[in-house]
């Protein structure tokens, strides 16, 4: 399934039928999803309409008086190509589909309306025009740094889908608090980041930001990691060293991957952060610190506390003031501007020139799940950047893993049949298959319903018996024509 593509109010859907009420039905469905929403009643009115206002995307039924919506396509394509338009076919009109497809338009959605289906594809319509209206490489003079706002970009985060921007929110109000926080997500979302941002924004900025991975410390090691130890308390234990909580006084303590810390450590870990107080391993002294702590995981804790693998009550402690970080495919379109900067750096980086992206490339990077999220965004530009020498990315620039998981994305992965080579990809190719598993989903379909009857499943498709057969022939049906008087 395609990822959920958030809406933003100043999108216009153009919604065109002669129809009232199905306007008045796709208007407030429409309304509902939170677009606005412009109506017109055949082609030449949509024209209008065009013409005084802003539309994102324009929805339109086929059969319409003056200008129907075959014609009204065309007219976009050639006048406004940024504008994607969907039409309406009734079910089971294949052919028309298909030309319509092959007209140029984005996508069809068939009647009766499936309220789900016509969201996902009008919010993709949307997203493609706004891919549509961006730059994707800065021009010279926008550039990195200064630029912060003009790029969505805020506390060193680009992004600037609702997502980001609630985010960003929660850092104003609480960076300059002693809060705990508890940043979640999935790996590569950008956790360590926002730590530093809340502690680069709080008046302990000036003091000690100390990060513990605690993930990547032995288990035995973890008490003297973060409480230190005195000399001689453990093997090894040549000299007494300070843990990480005193290495942070006044400043900012952040546990990283905190679900790694063993069950015995975390009664440990809990008393001092409700005390201020602890005794490094091995010594009597109690120790007083004042410390802002910061932890992250991309572990559900609430899962692990029902496994018995974290303590609730360390949970509670931590989570007084949650952070939960979107994975990359959830903001669809944050990812253009953070390709955009993604490629800057590593083109700075590696002293390259910027290359620039082709449409394609860009719309198709949009389409992949992200599995690593930023993380992994930033590994694939870097890694095209480092070995294209195209000054413009092209689709056979992707690398080939993400390659296969837009394939598997895009067309479906339910048919072997299906699997391209890599390099051999591009987006017709998957439209065209796209399009034969409808043809052929709405043919099996007809013929089941029939009987077998070529002549009725042909009438049932609103075409020719002698196009259903052509079309059968191409898509390798059986012949079992049940018809009685052929
Ligand atoms: N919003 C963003 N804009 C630009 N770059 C980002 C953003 N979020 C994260 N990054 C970059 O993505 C990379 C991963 O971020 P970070 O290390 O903060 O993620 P993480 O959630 O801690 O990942 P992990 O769970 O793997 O430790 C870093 O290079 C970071 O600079
Ligand atoms: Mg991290």
């Amino acid at each position: 399934m395609p990822p959920e593509v958030e809406v933003t109010t100043d999108e216009t859907v153009l919604v065109v039928d002669d129809e009232v009420n199905l306007r008045k039905v796709l208007g407030t469905l429409l309304r509902r999803a939170g677009y606005s929403v412009r109506t017109a009643g055949d082609g030449i009115e949509a024209l209008e309409v065009l013409s005084r206002e802003s539309i994102s995307v324009i929805v339109t039924d086929l059969k319409m008086p003056r200008m129907d919506g075959l014609a009204l396509l065309k007219k976009i394509r050639s006048q406004r190509p940024d504008i994607p338009v969907i039409l309406i076919t009734a079910f089971g009109t294949v052919d028309r589909a298909v030309g319509a497809i092959k007209a140029g338009a984005f996508d069809f959605i068939t009647k009766p309306f499936d309220r789900n289906e016509i969201k996902q594809i009008i919010a993709k319509a949307a997203q493609q025009y706004r891919l549509n209206q961006r730059e994707v490489i800065p021009s010279e003079e926008e550039d990195l740094g200064p630029v912060d706002h003009a790029m969505g970009q805020r506390f060193g985060m680009v992004g600037s889908s609702p997502e980001m921007n609630q985010v960003y929110s929660i850092i104003e109000r609480v960076a300059n608090t002693p809060s705990t926080i508890l940043i979640t997500g999935e790996s590569g979302t950008g956790k360590e980041l926002v730590a530093r941002a809340l502690h680069e924004n709080s008046d302990r900025k000036n003091q000690s930001f100390i990060r513990i991975n605690c993930a990547a410390i032995p288990k035995d090691l973890v008490e003297s990691e973060l409480f230190g130890h005195e000399r001689g308390a453990f093997t090894g234990a040549v000299n007494s060293k300070p843990g990480r909580f005193e290495l942070a006084n006044r400043g900012t303590l952040f546990l990283d991957e905190v679900s790694e810390i063993p069950l015995e450590i975390q009664v440990k870990l809990l008393r001092a952060l409700q005390e201020n107080q602890f005794e490094r391993v091995g010594g009597v002294r109690t120790i007083d610190v004042e410390v802002r702590l910061i932890a992250a995981t991309n572990q559900d804790l609430q899962q692990l506390i029902a496994e018995g693998r974290f303590r609730e009550d360390l949970f509670y402690r931590l989570n007084v003031v949650p952070v939960a970080l979107p994975p990359l495919r959830n903001r669809g379109h944050d990812i253009p501007a953070i390709i955009r900067h993604a490629i800057v750096r590593a083109a700075g980086r590696l002293g390259r020139a910027k290359p620039m992206m082709e449409d394609a490339t860009l719309e198709a990077l949009c389409q992949y799940s992200w599995p690593g999220n930023i993380r992994e965004l930033e590994n694939v530009v870097e890694r095209m950047v480092l070995l294209s020498d195209n000054t413009t990315f092209g689709i056979s620039d992707l690398p080939p893993e993400v390659l296969k998981g837009i394939q598997r994305e895009v067309i479906g992965n339910d048919n072997a049949s299906m699997d391209l080579e890599p390099g051999v990809f591009s987006l017709k190719e998957a439209v065209r298959q796209g399009r034969e598993r409808i043809e052929r989903e709405l043919i099996s379909r007809a013929l089941e319903e029939t009987g077998q009857n070529v002549t009725r499943a042909a009438q049932a498709l609103e075409i020719s018996r002698k196009s259903l057969q052509l079309k059968m022939k191409d898509l390798g049906f059986r012949d079992t024509d049940q018809t009685e008087d052929s």
